[in-house]
């Protein structure tokens, strides 16, 4: 893997800079790689229809060969460049989410590398709403594959600096457009099966699927293996931080005593904790965190509050990394409520603890 100096261009969210870009898209036009911005999280881009590119993007993120990365257009009408056809539900989803945190599951075309699609006959594609991505992928004139742009199973980057932290070196040009939007990543559709299925919560709501879609179904995922194999990427270990994460779910004043006494057993027997919480439960907590705080060292992040679950998920992957940089022992962890993007935080943070949820 190429190891050199990473230049960091910043760019105007509302006005890119066309010099900018310009040396952007021809990194990516002659096989290197840039991490840019979109409206979900930064993704590391690289030519898709390039194996070599391609390998380059799983060489730095150190990622395994079996999972998928999604091909980036910039406009539904460059489908029949990745695409063998295009599918009913999959055009009438383009029409309503595009530009847009929505990502369709579409049957692949030869031209696509195996390694892109980790050798499925299926690839996964969108076209981004955020300026600066789009800039970038009409100057490339070129699909663009881009997984979220960190380390394998680690949190997403909703910063350059996020960016920066895991792929110094192993990316030739950032785009530093300041934090993404939504902050979750895209909502993924598989549109080769009937009914479609949605296969990852994301920036696009199930409720706003199902307006377009009645008949969209949702996958549960149960991470395990055999699982794994049928829904690429959906492993159970993901956004994980350095200090393993227990989230608590259920009703908010039951939620409130469990991380509470959690809280204080961990800090009496000597660990740094962590608490990831909406702002009306750690108004709650203050008191006991007070208290476990003569013990040992506690340190919050607020996701907003509990009604605000689009706060919640522009929030929460940068609120595990300043946890993880109070250098904490263990995460103590709780989302907003379940409606619209709320189910895409629970998911996240479901898999940033491996599975650990307790029912208060
Ligand atoms: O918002 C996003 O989607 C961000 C930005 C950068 O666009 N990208 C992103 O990519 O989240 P990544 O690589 O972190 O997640 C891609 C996931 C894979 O892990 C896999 O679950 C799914 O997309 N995927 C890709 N191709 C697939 C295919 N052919 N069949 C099933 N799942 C696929
Ligand atoms: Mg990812």
């Amino acid at each position: 893997m190429p190891q050199h100096s990473t230049v960091t261009l910043a760019v105007d969210r509302a006005a890119p800079d066309p010099a900018a870009i310009a040396e952007a898209a021809a990194v990516l036009r002659g096989g290197g790689l840039v991490a840019f911005p979109t409206e979900t999280v930064y993704g590391l881009g690289g030519a898709a229809l390039d194996p070599a590119a391609v390998a380059a993007i799983f060489a730095a993120k150190g990622r395994p060969a079996t999972d998928p990365v999604i091909v980036h257009l910039a406009a539904a009408d460059d489908l029949p460049l990745v695409a063998a056809s295009i599918p009913t539900a999959a055009a009438a989803l383009a029409r309503a989410f595009w530009p847009g945190p929505l990502t369709l599951i579409v049957p692949r075309r030869d031209v696509v590398p195996a390694a892109v699609t980790a050798g499925l006959p299926s690839v996964a594609v969108r076209v981004p709403a955020h300026p600066v991505a789009l800039a970038l992928l009409r100057a490339a004139g070129t699909p663009v594959a881009a997984p979220s742009a960190n380390r394998f199973s680690r949190p997403s980057p909703t910063t350059a600096a996020h960016v920066l932290a895991e792929l110094d070196g192993k990316v030739d040009v950032v785009l530093d457009a300041g934090a993404t939007d939504v902050g979750v990543e895209s909502t993924i559709v598989d549109c080769t099966v009937e009914p479609p299925v949605i296969r990852r919560a994301g920036g696009i709501t199930r409720e706003q699927i199902a307006a377009v879609l009645p008949e969209i179904a949702m996958v549960t995922t149960n991470g395990s293996a055999a699982h794994a194999q049928l829904a690429p990427g959906q492993l159970l270990r993901h956004y994980a931080p350095s200090a393993p994460v227990t989230v608590y779910a259920g009703e908010a004043d039951a939620v409130v005593r469990r991380i509470a006494a959690e809280a204080r057993t961990q800090a009496a027997s000597g660990h740094r904790v962590g608490v990831l919480a909406p702002d009306e439960v750690l108004t709650a907590l203050a008191p006991a965190l007070a208290a476990a705080a003569t013990h040992g060292r506690i340190a919050v992040a607020a996701l907003g509050r509990r009604a605000a679950p689009d706060e919640a998920a522009r929030r929460l992957f940068a609120a595990l990394r300043s946890l993880e940089a109070d250098r904490v022992d263990v995460i103590l962890a709780t989302g907003p409520e379940g409606a619209g993007l709320g189910a895409a935080v629970w998911d996240r943070l479901r898999r940033a603890a491996e599975g650990r949820v307790i029912q208060a």
